[in-house]
Order: C-alpha cells, then structure tokens, then sequence
C-alpha cells in the first residue's frame, strides 16, 4: 500500500483509531463544511462576507465576495503543522484598496493588452492603460474590484462557493454584457479547485485568472527563492518592455526559463539575458505541454524546508509565472506583514496575453450561445 506522503496523514489515523476505539465521532475534529461570516461593508456601504471553506483533514481556504479573492489558504507541512500559504489582507478594505491583486479574481482580460486595445469584427476597442501603454488584469476597475453575488456548496467531492458577476456591456470597455462565474471548491485531497464560466450576448474576449501570491514557507516567513519549481513547458512567450508577448513561441532551452526539471526559483533569478531583464525575474507566460483540451499538470512548487508542496493542474492552454518583483514593501498584508520583493510567487493559469492582438495565438474571443468554461487545480500535500 502506497501511504499519502502528507503529513496531515497521521494525525487523521490517529483520530480514527481513537474515535473507533471509543466508538464516538470527535466532534472538535474538521469537518468538511462551508460557513459564512460577515466581513465588514465596503467604502459605500455595501455588505461583504467570508466562507470559511473547510475539508475533513483541516485544510482551510477563505474566500471573500469582494474580488472573489482567496484571503487565505492554511495547508500542512511535513510535519503536518497548518500555516497560510498565500498573501492577503486581514479586512475587505485592504482588497479595496489593493493594487497588487492579491489573490483575487481577474477579469475580463487577465494579463496584458497591447496598445490598451484591440479590434473585433472590424471595431476597435479602447482599454484604459493602467499599465505604461497596455491594459493590464481587465482595467482601473477590474473583477477584483467587484462585489461578487455569492452562494454556498456543498456537493459530494467537495464545499465552496459560487461566486457571480455581470460585467456590464462597455465595462472598462470591452464589448457585451459579460456573466461571469468563478467556482471555489475544497475537497478532502487537499485541492482549491476553481472552475470559470461565462456567457455573453455580444462578441468579446475573456480571460479570466485568481492572482494568488503564494509562499510555501508559511505565512509569508521569507522570501521564496528557495523553493524549488517544476513547469510543464518546453516554451514561453519572450516580451518587450511593456511586457507585451513579441509574438513568438520560443524554446526554453539553454535559459534561465528551463524549469522542465526542478530548479531552485532563486538560482538563475537575477541572470542579465535580455528577458530576465525585461521582465525584472521573472514575469513570463510559459507555453503548457498539452496533449488536448482536458486537464494537464502544469507546474509542480516544492519548499524543501516545510516539505510543502503545491500543484497545479488546468485546461488553459499556458501559466504566468511572476516572482513578486513588483512587491516593494509599500503593502502591509495580513496580520501587519510587509510584503517585500520576491516575497511569493504567482502561477497564474491564463491564455496568453494579448491573444486579441495577436491572431496566431490560441483565440480568446467568446461568442452569444458559447460558455467559456476553464478549470484550474492547485493540490497542497508535503514530503
Ligand atoms: C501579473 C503581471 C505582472 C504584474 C502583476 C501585478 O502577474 O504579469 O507583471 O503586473 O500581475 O502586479
């Protein structure tokens, strides 16, 4: 028999043979559930609420309406001892305010549009350039800038949240009355699972991501240049300096982006080939090695000191990979943390960036009568 290679194993064996024992269910044990706590108003008064999603092994996501961000993820170490892997804000003012997108949803458009527009079926589109020249993660009012309709779930594999929103036709001016859903759940193999839809009834373009900064170590206990990464990808997509895709697939072979095996994030961080320069690290969307359209790995973060180990599995077609060089120590996170330079690191699953400008790239053009449909695993264990 193959033992589970997480820590959190032990102590649920324990329980077990405890509660068998004395014939009861311990009560104070997790227990797979979803609860909702109120989480303060928004500058204009509006309601926003926490879910606490939780799994039978302790496993806790929190989620907030506002954003539809994930505020905390508190996964086991080898030693099975639970710390929160994600940065954050302790109150839905910080998310108000954020301009990081810590761990919230991004939408329309997440990543960059060249230009800060684009044209479809003949009109141009104008974006605001909140991004040097480019439109970045939707515009100056992105989803995670919105108050999200929520509703809670519980299904078989899993507790979540279903999270609803409609961009209005014109919103940061992208074409069509956008019905957005992003689905957060948890189950008891220690997975976040989200899965996006959407419906339009004009022609638009979509590309919808969770901007999640990660760190393995736990509570944000340092930088995270030791972790070690693994991606599923033979090629990125090299930028300009606007970080714009120069529209180019190009083999990761012989430069700092081989992550085709397991390397240290740190080691080859601050090489000065033209692209590590350009993106200040890494900055990058990498090209997945897929074999469909269903779900494949994608990216596999290893902590050697907590043993914590994160994986991540999609149907989108590429992943960015951001080292958190933008983090400048102006944001102070959850329970006063600074959040300093290369303090987490991104695995955001997307589409490439400025697909609506560039025609050789897989489309992101949705249209009246298609739903837009991705799933997105992130699996939490340690070894
Ligand atoms: C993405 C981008 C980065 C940066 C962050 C937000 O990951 O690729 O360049 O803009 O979002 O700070």
């Amino acid at each position: 028999m193959k033992l589970p290679t997480g820590g959190q194993f032990w102590p649920s064996v324990v329980l077990v043979a405890i509660t068998t024992l004395f014939g009861f269910t311990a009560q104070a044990e997790a227990k797979m559930d979803v609860k909702k706590q109120s989480w303060g108003k928004t500058a204009d008064g509006r309601q926003v609420d926490l879910y606490v999603l939780t799994n039978d092994k302790g496993f806790e996501v929190k989620v907030t309406n506002f954003g539809a961000a994930v505020v905390s993820v508190m996964a086991p170490d080898r030693q099975g001892k639970m710390a929160d892997v994600i940065l954050g804000y302790d109150s839905a003012a910080g998310y108000e305010t954020d301009k990081a997108y810590l761990g919230t949803a991004i939408g329309r458009y997440g990543n960059r549009i060249g230009g800060a527009q684009f044209s479809l079926n003949g009109k141009v589109y104008k974006l605001a350039k909140n991004d040097g020249q480019n439109s970045l993660h939707g515009g100056v009012k992105g989803f995670n800038k919105a108050l999200w309709a929520a509703e809670e779930l519980r299904a078989k594999d899993g507790v979540g949240v279903r999270l609803t929103y409609l961009s209005k036709d014109g919103e940061e001016g992208y074409p069509g009355n956008l019905s957005a859903t992003v689905t957060y759940t948890v189950t008891d193999a220690n997975e976040l699972k989200m899965h996006y839809q959407a419906t339009t009834d004009k022609p638009t373009v979509v590309n919808l991501t969770n901007h999640a900064y990660f760190n393995l170590l736990g509570d944000a206990a340092g930088d995270i240049l030791g972790h070690e990464l693994y991606l599923n990808s033979d090629k990125f997509l090299p930028v300009d300096k606007g970080l714009i895709p120069i529209g180019e697939l190009r083999s990761v072979k012989g430069t700092p982006l081989d992550f085709t095996k397991p390397t240290v994030v740190g080691a080859r961080i601050n090489d000065q080939s033209e692209q590590m320069v350009l993106g200040g690290g890494y900055d990058h969307c990498w090209v997945l090695n897929k074999t469909g359209q269903g779900m494949s790995l994608a990216a596999r973060m290893y902590e050697p000191k907590t043993g914590r180990v994160m994986e991540v599995t999609t149907t989108e077609p590429a992943i960015q990979f951001y080292t958190g060089n933008f983090l400048d120590g102006t944001i102070k996170g959850k329970k006063g943390t600074v959040y300093t330079k290369r303090m987490a690191f991104c695995l955001e699953t997307e589409h490439f960036p400025d697909s609506p400008n560039k025609p050789s790239f897989p489309t992101t053009v949705l249209k009246p009568g298609e739903t837009y449909s991705t799933t997105t695993v992130y699996k939490f264990s340690a070894k």
